[in-house]
């Protein structure tokens, strides 16, 4: 069917039904109810899976993955249409022709359905009078049998005596009571086009007539008025059609005059009996009934002999000669008028059949096939519009995630060299305020002031104190003249790179930024670890005389020469009087001598005496006698003075001396340790912001995926919905068909 789909819809159909269906219906006129039947089986077959398979469709439209496409009246309705096409689907499979024979008893009822049968099926003459409503039906099977009302069980029977026996042995049976007679359609030709005969009591034997109607005759097609030619048309049986006629609209209704053979006894009357009986019985059809035009009213109207038709017909089937009375006059037109009765009613009965049995079936199903089309494109269209949506949410995601990428790209290149840059320039001030401070470190070691005393045990507490003192002096002069410009420059950067990176973050993200990316205060710490830096300090507070002999070398030499000078001298304070002769001009001149001499070598007690010689002679010992005395003046004056304050002073002195070249060895260490600082907050802030658009990034990655996905899902449901209503289209041009062939024929 899908490969048909794509042809023109009513040329496939044409081509593969109409030779088949026009053939049929050329065939015989009951087989054009048989073919139509056929047909609107077949197409309530595929409208019954078409609508199962749209109505499975909608349900699966219900799931949370796709905005809804289909409303849930509209999945309802799909649900209730599969119902109805099932329900029609199966009154349509047990339609059948129904034909109803009515008539006073003894008209010849049974022996009309017997002739049109061609067998001796029903009961007939005296003592085999009709006692209820009985129904000829085909069966598929090869034996006879009998159903009667609210039993299920099938009573054989072999001959029309057996019948006739079973029917008058049923106490049960009363005229109302409907027996099915149903006969092997191999013995009858009649019965396989779905045709139903119903014989029934003389209606003039019961008096409830109006029960018979609503039971037997509102689902009939055709009724027969089985009359009498020998008398005329009985008020009883006008009285029943006049019934008939106000419960049913407009039958379809056929009189026999029944008998005709007898009207051969009395030729001469016969064309005025004739006239007479078509003008009453046409005058009931048309004046009174109205059921047909004048015009018509000669084709529903028939004069027979149902016996001799029936006997001739058994005969022939039977293979015998044809008796004498085959012959009697006029049998051969009354043959003939009875074939054309049953010409007539063949067609009547096969078209009003169709038209009221599909009728209203075919235009019911028109309305669920295109209700059902009209979902479907509904579906169709609202699977397109979230198609377009998806699929510009798709674009518009993946220019933001191009944009974004190239812009976070640009950025982090862009803050690399700013970060870079800053922390080059946090360098160079840490550097310069580091050298302002290990340059001012004497002012911050005077300021420290603690009770001093050149015992160890104080000492060390002192120690420790003076480190305090200025690990946390130097730490805050170090904030006071870097922190704040750094801390600020941090920040402003910081601001601008999330003010930069904002518009890469949807809206709800840029109003949290503040909890997303938090911003400590920021603060350098310099970590000069004093304590440690100092720990090799080793103070030297010992008394040293100004002129004494390892001052004065240290003085000229410096200490390091003075040290080797001195190597191997116990003696640390020589005698100055016996230098002091040395020089008899100048107390410079005699010191450079001096200096000289122990240069030599001041070690040999020979040398000291030597020298001590020289200056003698020199000066003369009242002099050396001054200067010796002066000498001592000073040493005592100076031993004085050699208080604990001025021990801590010196000690204070040589803590700047040490510590400044202790700093001065950790300044590159500091300057690297507070630009990494700064260098790891501003890496950090940009990492943790990089994340929040990477998360950005992934759920738009996310979004492509889920609209993809969607547009993958819409697409499917596209073509089923474009494939159901391209089935819904093919199943209403297959309608339209049918009711071109079936139901507007003749019209
Ligand atoms: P009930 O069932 O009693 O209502 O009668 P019916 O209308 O079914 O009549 P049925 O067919 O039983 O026929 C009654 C008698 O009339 C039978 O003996 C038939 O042989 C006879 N009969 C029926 N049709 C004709 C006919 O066309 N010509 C003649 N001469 N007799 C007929
Ligand atoms: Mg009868």
């Amino acid at each position: 069917m899908s490969l048909d789909l794509l042809r023109p819809i009513s040329n496939v159909i044409h081509s593969a039904n109409e030779k088949s269906l026009m053939s049929d219906v050329n065939a015989s006129p009951l087989k054009h109810f048989a073919a139509a039947k056929k047909q609107i089986n077949l197409i309530f077959q595929e409208l019954a899976a078409f609508t199962k398979e749209s109505s499975s469709f909608l349900d699966t439209l219900m799931n949370d993955e796709l905005d809804p496409v289909a409303t849930e009246a509209q999945v309802r309705e799909a649900r209730g249409y599969l119902f109805k096409v099932t329900g029609i689907g199966e009154v349509l499979a047990r339609g059948h022709m129904k034909v109803a024979f009515f008539g006073r008893t003894s008209n010849g009822k049974s022996s009309v359905i017997n002739a049109m049968l061609r067998d001796k099926v029903l009961p007939t003459g005296i003592g085999h009078t009709t006692n209820c409503f009985l129904q000829v039906e085909g069966t598929d099977g090869n034996k006879a049998f009998l159903l009667t009302e609210g039993s299920e069980e099938r009573k054989n029977i072999k001959t029309v005596n057996h019948l006739a026996h079973a029917l008058h042995q049923d106490e049960d049976l009363d005229a109302g009571s409907l027996v099915c007679v149903m006969w092997p359609k191999d013995k009858c030709a009649l019965l396989r086009d779905h045709l139903v005969l119903v014989d029934s009591p003389g209606i003039d034997v019961d008096t409830e007539l109006d029960t018979w109607i609503d039971k037997f005759c509102l689902d009939a097609d055709v009724f027969v008025l089985v009359a009498n030619s020998e008398s005329t048309l009985m008020q009883v049986e006008k009285s029943f059609f006049h019934k008939v006629n106000k419960r049913l609209s407009s039958p379809n209704i056929f009189i026999l005059n029944n008998r005709w053979d007898a009207s051969a006894s009395e030729p001469e009357y016969m064309e005025d009996v004739r006239r007479q009986h078509m003008d009453r019985c046409s005058s009931f059809l048309v004046d009174e009934l109205g059921v047909v035009d004048r015009a018509q009213a000669s084709d529903r109207i028939f004069f027979v002999s149902a016996k001799e038709v029936l006997q001739a017909r058994v005969q022939k089937a039977q293979g015998m000669p044809e008796e004498a009375s085959a012959f009697s006059k006029g049998f051969q037109a009354r043959m003939f008028e009875f074939e054309n009765f049953e010409r007539r009613f063949e067609e009547c009965i096969s078209q009003s059949a169709v038209k009221t049995k599909f009728e209203q079936h075919t235009m019911r199903a028109k309305q669920i096939s295109e209700a059902l089309r009209h979902m479907m494109d509904d579906v169709h269209n609202a699977s397109q519009k979230q198609r377009v949506h998806c699929l510009e949410t798709c674009e518009d995601c993946r220019d933001r995630l191009k944009f974004i990428e190239k812009q976070l790209d640009l950025l982090t290149m862009n803050y690399k060299i700013k970060i870079k840059n800053i922390t080059e320039k946090v360098e160079g001030q840490v550097s310069n305020s580091m050298a302002e401070e290990i340059k001012r470190l004497y002012m911050l070691v005077d300021d420290f002031h603690m009770e001093f005393h050149p015992s160890q045990v104080v000492l060390k507490f002192y120690k420790n104190e003076l480190h305090r003192h200025i690990e946390e002096g130097l730490g805050r002069n170090m904030s006071g003249r870097c922190s704040t410009t750094i801390s600020d420059e941090l920040q402003t950067t910081q601001t601008e790179l999330m003010e930069s990176l904002k518009p890469l973050l949807p809206a709800q993200v840029r109003e949290q930024m503040d909890t997303l990316v938090p911003r400590k205060c920021f603060s350098l710490n310099y970590d000069l670890a004093c304590n440690k830096l100092c720990s090799d300090f080793q103070e030297d507070i010992g008394f040293r005389f100004t002129l004494g002999w390892t001052m004065l070398v240290n003085r000229f030499l410096g200490p390091r020469d003075a040290r080797r000078a001195l190597m191997g001298c116990n003696d640390q304070v020589l005698q100055p009087m016996a230098l002091t002769r040395v020089s008899a001009s100048s107390p410079q001149s005699s010191l450079t001598m001096v200096t000289g001499i122990a240069s030599l070598n001041s070690h040999t007690s020979m040398g000291i005496i030597a020298a001590g010689g020289i200056v003698w002679k020199a000066m003369g010992w009242r002099l050396i006698a001054l200067s010796v005395g002066m000498y001592g003046l000073v040493y005592i004056y100076e031993r004085l003075m050699w208080t604990t304050k001025a021990k801590e002073r010196a000690f204070k002195r040589q803590f700047v001396e040490y510590a400044s070249e202790k700093l001065q060895l950790v300044v590159s260490y500091t300057v690297s340790n507070c630009s990494h600082q700064v260098q790891q907050e501003l890496s950090g802030t940009l990492a943790q912001l990089c994340q929040q658009v990477d998360v950005t990034l992934q759920n738009l990655k996310d979004e492509i995926k889920g609209a993809d996905r969607k547009v993958e899902l819409l697409d499917a449901l596209q073509l089923k919905a474009t494939l159901l209503s391209n089935k819904a289209s093919w199943l209403e041009c297959k309608l339209n068909l049918f009711t071109q062939t079936y139901l507007q024929q003749g019209r």
